[in-house]
């Protein structure tokens, strides 16, 4: 009768072939033949292997209300996220911005946690509330004042800035005139992207105008899990959609208009990454309509100036209402696009109309501790090239990608996060295949510097770099940080 092999069994037959031929033959009663006179040294892969292009643009990325604190400072107003986590039961503990990291007091000392790591660009947003307290009307020159010293701060030490208008801290007082439902928003947007643009240009060369639509329309005006904490009927929340998009539009013209010379304009936006479920022609093809399917209500608007047949068909009577010249400003072309990529859909080729289908994760796929955040390193990659390869764009930035994880420090006080190791791992090497193939990639942009207030989630999810002691306000780096650091160095996966 014959032994099952057990899992553990094969396990250790393979753990004894790791060691080497001496290992395995020194319990062994036969002596061991020996090795082969001219056996080839296993080959080492060349270090260069999996590089990135040179001058590539390694960056790490925060936003405004994740990491300043200070909300009742130098005459900031009210923005809907204040608003909203002060609302009991709408965040995890009930946690609130109110001093999250106290960036705004320790900026000089992240300036320098990014100077160790290396980094060449730094992405942050700024909080329309802190320039504008009420959304419109009279400027706040202490808020910007306080992104002018950030930014300078920054030159000295040899960081570019790259400058978010707009990552969801709406002041308030627009969202008691309706918010994105009120095409007022959208030109109250410009011109404060105007302004900003007017003041900060000289020093600021990389705008972003908005950041991720869906996560502050469709879980924000429509889940009504981030703030406003919205849950609007289909026709509304189309309608929003499209003010936001068009808002987008018009801050880049207002911001071509205002700023200084050699300014360049994009978007960061967290399209729906459409991962082909086999990498065969057919699945391809299906990845790429499935792209410009799913992401009709914002990139494929902002790229083509239309949204898709079958998206207003689908949306029938709920359909967004808007005219021509809406669809042209929309349009506007951009300098550049940034996405922000944590996670792809999987897509099948199919015989419907439209010749694809969604692929559901089965309950076994991994994810990290944020539920929404599955494993797909390829991810980095199919974005980047269905960028390119449906819509031409000739420069990308990935503006986010990171992940949570448990983070627990051991007795020496390090975060080991391997698992955030081997996350970055796998998803630059799919960024680097990229790269490798032509896909005009030029920066990346690591979510987060530190961890930080993670919206709804509070402080339970953690995303940076560098491990915050919310209570002291420490910062201290993680193994993903000496990772980062050596990728940065090396200008390679490694
Ligand atoms: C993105 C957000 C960013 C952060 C990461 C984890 O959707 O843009 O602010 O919360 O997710």
């Amino acid at each position: 009768m014959s032994n099952p092999v057990t899992r553990r069994d094969f396990a250790r037959a393979v753990g004894a072939a790791a060691l080497g031929a001496s290992a395995v033959s020194a319990g062994c009663s036969q002596p061991a033949p020996p090795p082969p006179a001219a056996a080839p040294a296993p080959a080492t892969p060349a270090p260069q292997a999996r590089t990135f292009p040179q001058g590539f643009l390694w960056g790490t990325a925060t936003a405004s209300y994740q990491v300043e604190g200070a909300v009742h400072e130098d005459g900031r107003g009210p923005s809907i996220w204040d608003t909203f986590s002060h609302t009991p039961g709408k965040t995890v503990n009930g946690a609130t911005g109110d001093v999250a990291d106290d960036h705004y007091h320790r900026y000089k000392q992240d300036v320098q946690l990014m100077k160790a790591l290396g980094v060449k660009v730094y992405r942050f947003s700024i909080a329309w509330p802190r320039v504008f307290p009420t959304g419109t009307g009279t400027p706040n020159p202490k808020g910007l004042d306080f992104y002018s010293r950030l930014v300078d701060e920054l030159l000295a030490n040899d960081i570019q800035p790259f400058a978010t208008l707009y990552h969801w801290d709406l002041p308030q007082a627009l969202q008691d005139k309706g918010g994105w439902e009120s095409r007022d928003t959208s030109t109250a947007f410009a011109d404060y992207a105007g302004y900003v643009a007017g003041h900060l240009t000289d020093r600021v060369k990389h705008v972003f105008t908005i950041n991720e639509f869906g996560a502050f329309l469709d879980v924000g005006y429509r889940a009504g899990v981030h703030a406003p904490g919205l849950k609007l009927p289909p026709g509304r929340f189309n309608q929003a959609r499209h003010f936001a998009v068009l808002g987008h539009g018009l801050s880049v013209q207002a911001i071509r208009a205002a700023a200084k010379p050699g300014t360049l304009v994009g978007v960061a936006e967290n399209m729906t990454i459409c991962a082909p479920v086999i990498e065969s022609p057919e699945h391809i093809k299906a990845a790429e309509t499935a792209t410009r399917e799913v992401n009709a209500q914002y990139m494929t608007v902002i790229q083509e100036g239309k949204y898709t047949d079958a998206y207003l068909k689908n949306a029938g009577a709920d359909a967004p209402k808007f005219t021509d010249e809406d669809l042209k400003i929309i349009s506007s072309p951009l300098d550049f696009v940034g996405v922000n990529i944590y996670t792809p859909i999987y897509i099948r080729a199919d015989q419907s109309p439209l010749g694809f289908a969604v692929v559901p994760h089965p309950p076994s796929f991994p994810h990290v501790p944020s539920p929404w955040l599955f494993v797909g390193p390829e991810a980095l990659y199919w974005g980047p090239h269905h960028l390119a390869k449906i819509w031409n764009v000739k420069d990308i930035y990935i503006t986010e990608n990171g992940c949570s994880s448990s983070d627990i420090p051991a007795a020496d006080g390090k975060v080991y996060d391997t698992d955030r190791v081997m996350y970055l791992r796998n998803y630059l090497s799919q960024l680097q295949r990229a790269t490798a193939n032509g896909v005009p990639v030029r920066g990346y942009f690591l979510w987060s510097l530190m961890d930080n207030f993670e919206w709804a989630d509070g402080y339970t999810n953690r995303f940076g770099l560098h491990y915050v002691d919310y209570k002291t306000q420490t910062r201290t780096p993680k193994l993903s940080a000496d990772f980062y650091k050596e990728v940065i160095a090396e200008n390679r996966v490694v």
